[in-house]
């Protein structure tokens, strides 16, 4: 049961207009599974990654920005820090950010799962 990711409109994101808008490296936000804020990863070679980051701080469930600068996704409620992949790397959060996983549809609409 996957789900269409949704702009902050609530309209369906498509693979295409995302890329067109967003370049190598670029994560941004997206609505995912259960309208969790979630991050839509492009590689260095400029395709969607395999796996978005949901947003939601596994603490006490801020929305961690991410950070380009430091290459990490920065909570600013208690300081965790989690690596460009989501994986947790400072606490107090106790675990890694939750991953979905992300395929193209036909119609190009991206899905999570
Ligand atoms: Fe993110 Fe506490 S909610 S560190």
């Amino acid at each position: 049961g996957g789900v269409t990711a949704k702009d902050e409109l609530g309209n369906d994101v498509t693979a295409s207009s995302y890329l067109d808008t967003h370049g190598a490296g670029d994560r941004s936000l997206v609505q995912g599974l259960k309208g969790d804020p979630t991050y839509l990863v492009v590689t260095d070679d400029g395709t969607l990654d395999s796996y978005a980051v949901n947003a939601v701080c596994t603490h006490l469930g801020c929305v961690v920005p991410w950070n380009a600068g430091a290459n990490k996704f920065m909570c600013p409620c208690h300081g965790s820090q989690y690596d460009s992949t989501g994986k947790v790397v400072r606490g107090p959060a106790p675990l890694s950010l939750a991953l979905a996983k992300t395929d193209v549809a036909e119609d190009d609409k991206v899905i999570l799962s």
